[in-house]
């Protein structure tokens, strides 16, 4: 009998007990031995089928020897931080959904689970359900990585496709996603694009081998998108979508952001809906590789949480390698990428004309709506400083 320990029992932690339970057959097929959770760091103790399970003393957990691996879905960073320390420290593999923890001190905790000689697996942190860390790291291993592209974040992305398919109201939508289980304890991480950014900071940092520090990373959510802006897109033939990006840049220096992008309707990400995520990895060898699945909700982000137990069980005591450098040198603005832009202004084609040169124009009635050139963000925001811009988005291409 394997058993292990699980931290927090949100939506995820519930999610890992529930999947332990009813895979029990095919888990313990591939372990050879049946998987069991002994014990449940809660905060508060509740009813329900765990209760036996729950403790709010983390030494019940440090200090067992039969726990060898832990599953933190406490989230946030304080105590995840501490009790992820800790347990390493006692020599136990850790497995996390927890993004804010690994953007932030997953050099450093890669770093403590090699000198234990012990996994720190956080699958789950990008993309729910979607098979990506471990594609990117392993699959793609002999490529140079140079971009990583992706809707991250399940909560607008179903609040986007509810706005726009049935008009329902941001609001309403956001509750629904909340009730789905998809949002955060705080959904301003959502729908401000910082759930998205720290993720697309775990992508860069195993893409490109130095911390990307989310600090350092323009976010921008969907608050301030226009649902004007989303039917001129449409009849343009370009669909808007929340996107992560991390790219390489030519002279060697790597850039990452979050921001509402049109996308060509031709492009099958634009095609992606609900709560499901797709990510983009463009490998010099490979060219695109696209993976696509749910990216939030109970399940789909267990199955990714207790795959990773798996994995630590079976490629004990022989550790994963993957980590990054801590040195962020070499990480530039993202104004220095050269894209085609999106603008809204108050004013005429002549005035987008005097500003831009030549445009593409998307709609014209009283208000003007036209796609630059490929220009650097810097060039965009100077040249458009005489325009009264309404709304500036930019375009995937
Ligand atoms: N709140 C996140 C989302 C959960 O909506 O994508 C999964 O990380």
């Amino acid at each position: 009998m394997i058993q292990i320990a699980i931290m927090g029992l949100g939506t995820v932690g519930t999610g890992v007990a529930k999947v332990v339970a009813e895979n029990a057959k095919q888990i313990e097929h591939k372990l050879g031995e049946p998987l069991q959770v002994k014990t449940i760091l809660v905060r508060h103790f509740k009813d329900g089928p765990y209760r036996q399970l729950m403790t709010d003393d983390f030494k019940k957990i440090e200090e067992d020897d039969d726990i060898r691996v832990v599953v933190e879905t406490i989230g946030g960073v304080e105590a995840a931080y501490e009790y992820t320390k800790r347990a390493l420290m006692a020599g136990k593999h850790v497995v996390t959904a927890n993004k804010q923890l690994v953007a932030e001190h997953g050099c450093e905790l890669l770093a403590l689970a090699k000198k234990k000689n012990v996994n720190y697996l956080f699958e789950a942190s990008v993309g729910g359900g979607i098979p990506i860390l471990h594609p990117l790291t392993q699959c793609m291993a002999a490529n140079r990585i140079d971009e990583v592209y992706g809707i991250l974040n399940g909560t607008t992305n179903y609040i986007l496709t509810r706005m726009v398919r049935t008009g329902a109201f941001f609001s309403d939508a956001l509750r629904e996603a909340q009730a789905k289980g998809y949002a955060e304890a705080d959904p301003t991480a959502d729908v401000e694009g910082i759930d998205a950014g720290r993720k697309i900071c775990i992508l860069a940092d195993l893409a490109f081998g130095h911390q990307v520090d989310p600090a350092s990373v323009p976010m921008e959510g969907i608050t301030k998108l226009s649902l004007r802006d989303v039917k001129i897109a449409q009849r343009a033939g370009y669909r808007i979508k929340l996107l992560g990006r991390a790219v390489r840049l030519p002279g060697g220096g790597r850039t990452a952001y979050v921001a509402p992008h049109l996308i060509p309707e031709e492009n099958p990400i634009s095609n992606v809906e609900d709560v499901f995520n797709a990510v983009v990895v463009r490998g010099n060898a490979t060219g695109e590789v696209m993976f696509y699945g749910k990216g939030a909700g109970e399940m789909p982000t267990a199955s990714a949480c207790v795959a990773d137990v798996m994995e630590c069980l079976q490629a004990s005591p022989k550790r994963e390698e993957i980590g990054w450098s801590a040195d962020t040198n070499g990480f530039e603005d993202p104004m220095e990428l050269h894209t085609r832009y999106y603008f809204r202004i108050e004013g005429s084609l002549t005035d987008a004309a005097l500003a831009f040169g030549q445009v593409e124009v998307l709609s014209e009635d009283g208000e003007t709506a036209f796609l630059t050139d490929r220009i650097s963000g810097q060039d965009a925001q100077q040249q458009s400083k005489c325009l009264n811009v309404l709304a500036c988005m930019r375009v995937l291409a």
